[in-house]
């Protein structure tokens, strides 16, 4: 009988070139490039190219791209109707996970071993994402949906769509800077999922919705908008330093710390928060950030030995509020940028695919007797 590994922790899935993690280090690179040097001189656009086809772009195979990413940013019209029907009060991940499954409904094609069938829905998906998110949220909200604008970039487009204002030159790059910080991020649990729905030969747009609903969880991409909750519950930074008490004592979990690979601070985590503070200088500081800071501290201290460290969730929330976004579309956000590397993982495990199926330890009983309902 193999040794049962929970969570497959440590457990190899698959062998991958679209990203790493060095978790003792704080390293991470997309192809290679660390992150740091990405969110600086790159575009989420180029990023997600690089993650899809291995390499940084050369000019004409960037703008070819780029220019496919706006004018996919057409979705259907009856797209609309799908999202109108959906309830208003429910929550956008789920929205979203039902807008990629109908939108996949609107795609011809179904041989994606062709590789234009599989670039064009490639850029279809990437596309539609921001677009889909903006529209429930103005749809819900009871406003016109505000037409997307094909010269734009992804993060400019998404500000726009949401609000109809023309969006500010720092809060775009910020956004676009965290659309990078999350475009990949190895064998992560979403990222797993739409491989292994890949494997199973189903489309991309099935590959996506099913990714987008493991992305939910609080455990994963669901704590960025828990972690600010938490603070808005913590309140003041005096409150902190009590209330860490009780959470360790309770041995409960604090939202937007620990992780599976990194046993140091996240690198995402500095970025962002380096994001949060260039916000701070022009829209004004958020008093929330103290006490974030002072709950790191707090936290650090006493679980750091045990590798508890901020990660990627922490310092999000507080960057996507002081760029009023609602707080139930960070996890979408977070899948806006995700779709790039679930679909660089679904290229790749189309490559060499074997359908996954592990085996299991049986932990149930033999040679039940089958007794009829009435003499039970
Ligand atoms: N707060 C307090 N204690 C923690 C935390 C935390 N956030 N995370 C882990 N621990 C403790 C845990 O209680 C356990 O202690 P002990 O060994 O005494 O029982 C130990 O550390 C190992 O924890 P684990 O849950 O077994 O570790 P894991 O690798 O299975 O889980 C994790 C990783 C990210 C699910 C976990 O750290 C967690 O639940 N964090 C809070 C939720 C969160 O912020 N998630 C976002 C993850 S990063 C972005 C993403 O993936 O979307």
């Amino acid at each position: 009988m193999p040794e049962l590994i929970p969570g497959l922790a440590g457990v190899p899935a698959a062998e991958s070139a679209v990203s790493f993690i060095d978790g003792q280090k704080g390293l991470l690179a997309y192809r290679g490039h660390p992150i740091q040097v990405l969110a600086e001189r790159s575009t989420f656009q180029e990023v997600a190219w690089l993650l899809l086809y291995g390499t940084l772009p050369k000019r004409a195979e960037f703008d070819g791209f780029r220019e496919q990413l706006g004018t996919r940013r057409e979705i259907p019209e009856r797209m609309y109707d799908v999202i109108r029907a959906l309830p208003g009060n429910g929550h956008p991940m789920d929205a979203l996970q039902a807008c990629m499954a109908s939108l996949g409904m609107f795609s011809r094609h179904t041989d994606f071993r062709d590789a234009s069938t599989a670039d064009e829905a490639i850029t279809r998906i990437l596309a539609a994402m921001p677009v889909m998110v903006a529209a429930f949220d103005r749809i819900r909200g009871g406003e016109d949906v505000v037409p997307p604008r094909p010269e734009l970039d992804t993060a400019a487009n998404f500000l726009w769509m949401l609000t109809g204002e023309e969006p500010d030159e720092l809060a775009a790059r910020v956004l676009d800077v965290a659309l990078i910080l999350h475009a990949d991020h190895t064998m992560n649990a979403s990222t797993f999922a739409a491989r292994v729905v890949a494997s199973t030969e189903a489309d991309p747009y099935t590959v996506v919705s099913s990714a987008i609903g493991a992305l939910t969880g609080p455990l994963h991409g669901g704590a960025n908008e828990r972690v600010l909750d938490q603070l808005r519950d913590i309140g003041e930074a005096e409150s902190v330093e009590a209330w860490v008490d009780g959470q360790v004592a309770a041995k409960k979990k604090i939202m937007g710390f620990g992780h599976r690979v990194y046993k140091v601070k996240d690198p995402r985590a500095d970025i962002l928060q380096g994001l949060a503070i260039d916000l701070f200088e022009k829209l004004g500081r958020t008093p929330l950030y103290d006490t974030a800071v002072t709950l790191e501290d707090e936290v650090v201290k006493r679980l750091g030995d045990k590798g508890i460290h901020p990660n990627v969730d922490f310092y999000s929330g507080i960057v996507y509020s002081k760029l009023q976004i609602p707080i139930d579309l960070f996890t979408p956000v977070f899948a806006m940028a995700r779709t790039a590397g679930w679909l660089a993982h679904w290229r790749e495990q189309m490559v060499d695919n074997k359908i996954f199926r592990p085996a299991q330890v049986y932990a149930g009983v033999h040679d039940a007797e089958y007794v009829p309902i009435d003499e039970r």
